[in-house]
């Protein structure tokens, strides 16, 4: 259980790290959340009950990740769901747009983890999130697939260099959250329903079924340095 453990989730106030803060405060955990928008923790906050920390905070910028974990002090768990991803074809693809990619979901998650790696508790974890392009090549998805399998590959490390603390990578597949909220309605629900349609399990995920093995993770003291792939059998396709 993570009664009385303190989670910080980094990206904690949209789609997957909304719901493993839900999930971890009904099983009684002080929550801490942060990300770059003041709209969003507010509304975040209003969801989750007043007892949550929000903390602004842009992972792009290490300073600012170095002093907001000067500022929070310790912790039981992190969980980095926070990352703003792109596609696009390769040879149309600017090669500033591809190192923002790596800018805000590579470098983002090494700052959290090396800063907050020092004032997390030993018996404690990381969760780093990678994705399913990194395994299943998908067409456009060069750049974010390589970002993936840099993120995975990082945590697997950490797992030896960090040890005892646990550091594990969640690698979702396709995911109806708010990450595509920019997408017409039109083109993400003929999206869905034809990835739905491929799954053994025929239905995309939902943000609450990757929230599920995060809280595995974060109470699982015999697991690390996996890479746990949520995905509806997306890699047997
Ligand atoms: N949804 C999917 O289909 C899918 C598939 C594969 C992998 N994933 C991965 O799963 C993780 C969670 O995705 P999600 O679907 O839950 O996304 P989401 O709903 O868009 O949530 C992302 C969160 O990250 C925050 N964020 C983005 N950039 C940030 C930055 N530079 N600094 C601090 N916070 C930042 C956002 O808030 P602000 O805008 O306020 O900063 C938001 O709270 C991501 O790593 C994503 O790549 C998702």
């Amino acid at each position: 259980m993570l009664q009385g453990q303190r989670i910080v989730i980094i990206g904690g106030s949209s789609g997957i790290g909304l719901e493993t803060a839900r999930g971890a405060l009904a099983q009684g955990a002080e929550i801490v959340i942060a990300s770059r928008s003041e709209d969003k923790l507010r509304k975040a906050k209003e969801k989750l009950g007043a007892k949550v920390e929000t903390y602004q905070l842009d992972t792009t910028q290490e300073q600012q990740v170095k002093s907001f974990f000067d500022t929070i002090g310790s912790f039981d768990h992190l969980v980095v769901t926070a990352a703003a991803t792109s596609g696009g074809g390769f040879l149309e693809t600017d090669t500033a747009k591809v190192r923002e990619l790596f800018e805000n979901k590579f470098w983002g998650q090494y700052y959290a983890a090396k800063y907050g790696a020092p004032k997390l508790s030993p018996n404690g974890s990381i969760t780093l999130f990678a994705g399913v392009v990194a395994y299943k090549a998908m067409v456009g998805s060069s750049a974010l697939g390589a970002v993936n399998a840099a993120v995975a590959s990082l945590g697997q490390t950490l797992a030896l260099e960090l040890a005892p603390l646990r550091v594990n990578v969640v690698s979702p597949g396709i995911i109806d959250t708010p990450s595509r909220i920019g997408m017409p309605e039109e083109a993400r629900r003929s999206f869905y329903e034809g990835v739905a349609s491929k799954l053994p399990v025929k239905r995309v995920g939902r943000a609450e079924d990757v929230a599920h093995s995060v809280l595995y993770l974060l109470q699982n003291g015999f697991v690390t340095g996996t890479v746990l792939h949520v995905e509806g059998g997306h890699l047997l396709t």
